[in-house]
């Protein structure tokens, strides 16, 4: 089983923005921890801070994988080009936050990504990412 994760703007910063809210370690350090529990699974990893460079790379992904697993970070909120690029690929995508946008500023309540997405999961810190792959096994195991 493939899985791709995308993520967005600023997540490149991981372990040293905003700890209180995104965690002290590293993406790089937590993709590690992923490997080593889902062994079985073949895990991939992408970021840009670039708009146009997320659509491409779920447009390139959009081959023999099971599933991406999508942190669009700030273009969450603003993005209709990566909600119809979602919705231009077969490729299920799990949509994920690692804080709670829910429960902060009014501007992140709104997703536009959302509604082309198999799920969302939101405000678990990085374990986000983890329960994403679980849901991923899930639904593909349907
Ligand atoms: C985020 C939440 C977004 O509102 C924010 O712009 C991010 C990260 C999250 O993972 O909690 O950059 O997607």
């Amino acid at each position: 089983m493939k899985i791709h994760i995308i993520n967005g703007p600023n997540l490149n910063l991981l372990g040293k923005r905003e700890p209180e809210i995104y965690g002290s370690i590293t993406f790089q350090e937590y993709f590690s921890t992923l490997q080593f529990k889902y062994k079985n699974i073949e895990l991939s990893y992408f970021q840009s801070n670039i708009e146009g460079e997320l659509i491409s790379e779920l447009q390139e992904a959009d081959n023999n994988l099971d599933g991406i697993i999508l942190n669009a970070a700030a273009y969450t909120h603003t993005s209709i080009a990566i909600a119809d690029a979602i919705k231009a690929i077969n490729t299920p995508v799990v949509e994920v936050h690692i804080s709670n946008v829910y429960a902060r500023e009014d501007f992140r309540k709104k997703s536009y990504i959302s509604p082309n997405v198999v799920g969302v999961i939101a405000g678990f810190g990085l374990d986000s990412y983890s329960l994403a792959i679980q849901s991923l096994i899930n639904f593909n195991n349907q």
